[in-house]
């Protein structure tokens, strides 16, 4: 590809200033200067550098979040912190988004990218891709509820959801479960306990599909993921067709 292409697409500035760079000798390919912005290069086996620092070319990134509380789910907002915001300069070129929502005090795993036919496939309501939540919840969390769960629960607004697989890891005043869903109807874990008369007090999301969060992620934490993990990705919006 062009090598004006390649630094414009990365965020290194418009053709035109990249011109400019190129001809004030900024630019090297495999350790040479190349003064031609119009010059090809393959961003695969060629090393790119600008004032020295090596460009790793890709068209899209994907990155895991430990999304904290009190950011929201969007690119951008004139009053909220976004999960956008958390992001180093550097992933701002690539013009990512997120991958479904989490609710503003909701931590826990949420992709960020600019990969809009993946994002597409992981949010299709038809591909019911799987998404798996721990929660604290105030009141005795009980086996009947697992049962109503796993036959669907009828919302607040009169919408029955899918079967969902209740573990219950801690039963008392205050009780300690995993959920896994398999669509991402609004407030929806939320709202299923309080179908069943109790009250979230604390939600994080711990998968989806089948890409679990790393738990060497603080919140408000990132990093890109790895081959095998986009692999796994991929694989989860073939996982279910309940
Ligand atoms: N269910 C909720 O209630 N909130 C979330 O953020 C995600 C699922």
């Amino acid at each position: 590809m062009r090598l004006d292409k390649l630094l414009s697409n990365m965020g290194y500035g418009s053709r035109k200033e990249i011109k400019k760079l190129c001809k004030s000798g900024a630019v090297k390919v495999d350790g040479k200067p190349v003064k031609d912005s119009s010059a090809h290069v393959d961003p695969d086996t060629q090393e790119v550098e600008i004032f020295g620092e090596i460009v790793r070319y890709r068209e899209f990134v994907y990155v895991m979040m430990n999304k904290p509380q009190g950011v929201i789910s969007a690119t951008e907002d004139i009053v909220e912190e976004t999960v956008v915001d958390l992001l180093d300069p550097e992933f701002f070129a690539f013009e990512v988004f997120p991958v479904g929502r989490l609710d503003k005090d909701t931590e826990g795993l949420l992709l960020l990218t600019n990969d809009g036919k993946l994002a597409h496939e992981l949010l299709s309501p038809r591909k019911h891709v799987p998404k798996r939540y721990f929660a604290r919840i105030e009141g005795r969390v009980t086996e009947e509820d697992g049962k109503v769960f796993s036959k669907g629960v009828t919302l607040d607004d009169g919408y029955k959801t899918l079967p969902a697989e209740l573990t219950i890891l801690v039963q008392g005043n205050v009780s300690e479960i995993e959920l896994v869903i398999y669509e991402g109807k609004y407030h929806q874990v939320k709202r299923m306990f309080e179908a069943v008369g109790k009250k979230v007090t604390y939600l994080k999301r711990i998968a989806m599909g089948r890409l679990v969060l790393d738990e060497n992620l603080e919140p408000g934490e990132y990093r890109e993921l790895a081959e095998e993990e986009l692999d796994l990705l991929r694989a989860s919006e073939r996982m279910t067709e309940k």
